[in-house]
């Protein structure tokens, strides 16, 4: 069905130097042209001598070029009947049969809130996931979190000082934080946290208790989050699991001439890299984030020989992970080129500020959601106030504007956080989408039985279905660039070109046989569009 490559082939067994196809701005100039400049032959002699495959209807020459046009009948029977064929499968391929990859994502903060960036590594993961088990891949999403540190050493000593079981209970997170900015504030509690860690690390009992409290605490404040945004994963991993660890990864290292002392702690000096030290060991014997990281990804290779090892977090963390993936290389890890930093950049707020606080307050992700689908409902209300489930469409509507709002950017760039304009029915956003999808639903709906064959395409109908058929491409790209704003930017072309088709040719007011023409291509763009949206982690409401 690549019609490009078919017709490439073909040119090139009757064209003697090496050329290339474009792809017309605008569809006057057929679909495929051919520049001619460098080629000894005119575009009016190739255009009497070529011989073309049957699927081009006639050539044109423009200026130096020779355009060609596919028979629009030819091309609606070839893609719409492979999409209504394939239905919700359309795209798929097993490119990654028998492959796994771990994605870790999300990975939030044990007692401190979830923050922003979590955010979107939850959404980005998320989607890359999705587009990778498109392609056949077993995937196995783990949320690594951060539950282990010096953290807990001041948590401890502060719920010690001055917590309260009730308050616990009633705010997990907003309680563990307001007791963790009190224990900051006050130096003469610094010893007893450092204390309080060193027990914990040593397996202290009563510090492990409430450690184990705490963290059970915030997984459930988490899963109310996930449950919203109806993330879930295969694997809840943390920190504290690769703590032990960090004795024999030392043993390691130093066996392979790799470890140095430097004043009391032990590092790697990946100087001659352009990385710095990487600390491994601090003076008082515990472990850190890097020593942890080093082990964490040895058992994941070991556990699930992946073919790659995705780590989605934030770009002001890429020295820690070049870092540590250099140091698994020295220790002779043939795989750690396999492992990937997938970064992201912040979010911004309006003013273009870093998304953190609100009148200096923290902002929390629950708080945020509940505002966002509020705010959906109200206008579900005004647009349709005879909807059933509006809860629950309003969820559906706030998350898809969340996400889309992200993943329509390159991730590696700054957005801004803007809920009003995600939740826009208009332009470039997720709703916008949704809608466009729930348009096509209600008209199949009313339509009834049809059948599916395509007739007599026009223009319009042949741009649809052109786009339509770039759909398995887009996921291809996806994959290999890890970069789900091409699914995204394709959902947003799609849309518009189905509501440009939907405005310009009537549908179920129109008589046979095109009426079943332009349903089936209705259906098609219903299946194409859903399973795009779904590889982004959106729900497609049937109303809106
Ligand atoms: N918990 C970390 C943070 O919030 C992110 C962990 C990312 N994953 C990893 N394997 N380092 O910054």
């Amino acid at each position: 069905m690549d019609f490009k490559k078919q017709l490439l082939m073909t040119l090139s067994k009757q064209i003697k130097e090496t050329n290339t196809l474009e792809v017309p701005p605008n569809q006057t100039f057929g679909d495929f042209a051919l520049p001619c400049f460098k080629l000894s032959k005119k575009p009016e002699e190739l255009q009497k001598s070529l011989k073309l495959p049957n699927f081009i209807e006639k050539t044109e020459v423009k200026g130096p070029y020779l355009n060609f046009f596919i028979k629009k009948e030819y091309l609606a029977e070839q893609v719409i009947k492979k999409i209504l064929k394939e239905k919700e499968k359309y795209g798929s391929q097993n490119l990654g049969r028998n492959k796994t990859i771990t994605i870790d994502m999300s990975s939030p903060n044990v007692a401190k809130p979830f923050g922003i960036g979590h955010l979107r590594s939850t959404i980005i993961g998320n989607s890359i996931a999705k587009i990778c088990e498109k392609l056949g891949y077993k995937i196995i999403k783990i949320n690594y979190l951060g539950d282990w540190g010096t953290q807990f050493g001041k948590l401890i000593t502060g719920y010690k000082h001055f917590g309260s079981e009730k308050e616990l209970q009633k705010e997990p997170i907003k309680y563990l934080l307001d007791i963790y900015v009190k224990v900051n504030q006050d130096p003469s509690l610094e010893e007893e946290s450092r204390q309080w860690f060193k027990k914990l690390e040593e397996g202290n009992k009563e510090a492990l208790q409430l450690w184990k409290r705490f963290k059970d605490l915030s997984l459930k404040e988490f899963n109310k989050i996930y449950k919203i945004l109806n993330v879930t994963f295969d694997v809840i991993s943390g920190e504290s699991l690769y703590n032990a660890k960090m004795e024999a990864i030392v043993k390691e290292l130093k066996q392979k001439g790799l470890l140095k002392e430097s004043e009391g702690a032990l590092v790697v000096n990946l100087e001659e890299y352009n990385l710095g030290v990487c600390i491994i060991q601090k003076s008082d014997g515990t472990s850190l984030y890097a020593t942890r990281d080093i082990a964490l990804a040895i058992d994941r290779y070991k556990t699930y020989k992946p073919v790659k090892m995705i780590y989605e977090v934030g770009s002001e963390q890429k020295l820690h992970f070049k870092q540590f993936f250099k140091v698994l290389e020295l220790m002779g890890n043939n795989w750690a080129k396999e492992c990937v930093h997938v970064d992201h950049g912040l979010y911004l707020d309006k003013d273009g500020k870093k998304f953190a606080t609100r009148k200096g307050k923290t902002v929390f992700m629950i708080d945020i959601l509940n505002e966002t689908i509020e705010l959906a409902k109200q206008t579900i209300k005004e647009k349709n106030p005879n909807l059933k489930n509006k809860d629950e469409v309003a969820r559906k509507v706030a998350i898809g504007a969340i996400f889309y709002g992200d993943l329509k950017n390159t991730r590696t760039r700054d957005i801004t956080f803007n809920i009003e304009k995600f939740l826009d029915f208009e332009g470039d956003t997720g709703p916008y989408i949704q809608y466009t999808c729930a348009r096509a639903s209600s008209i199949l709906k009313k339509a009834g039985k049809f059948k599916q064959t395509v007739k007599g395409i026009n223009d319009k109908e042949k741009e649809l279905i052109k786009e339509l058929g770039k759909f398995p491409e887009a996921v291809v790209n996806a994959n290999k660039q890890l970069s789900p704003h091409l699914i995204a930017n394709y959902t947003f072309q799609l849309s518009q070109k189905f509501n440009e088709f939907y405005h310009a040719c009537p549908v179920l007011t129109e008589k046979e046989p095109i009426r079943s023409s332009r349903l089936a291509i209705v259906q098609a763009t219903k299946y194409t569009l859903a399973s795009a949206l779904s590889l982004l982690g959106i729900e497609a409401p049937e109303k809106m």
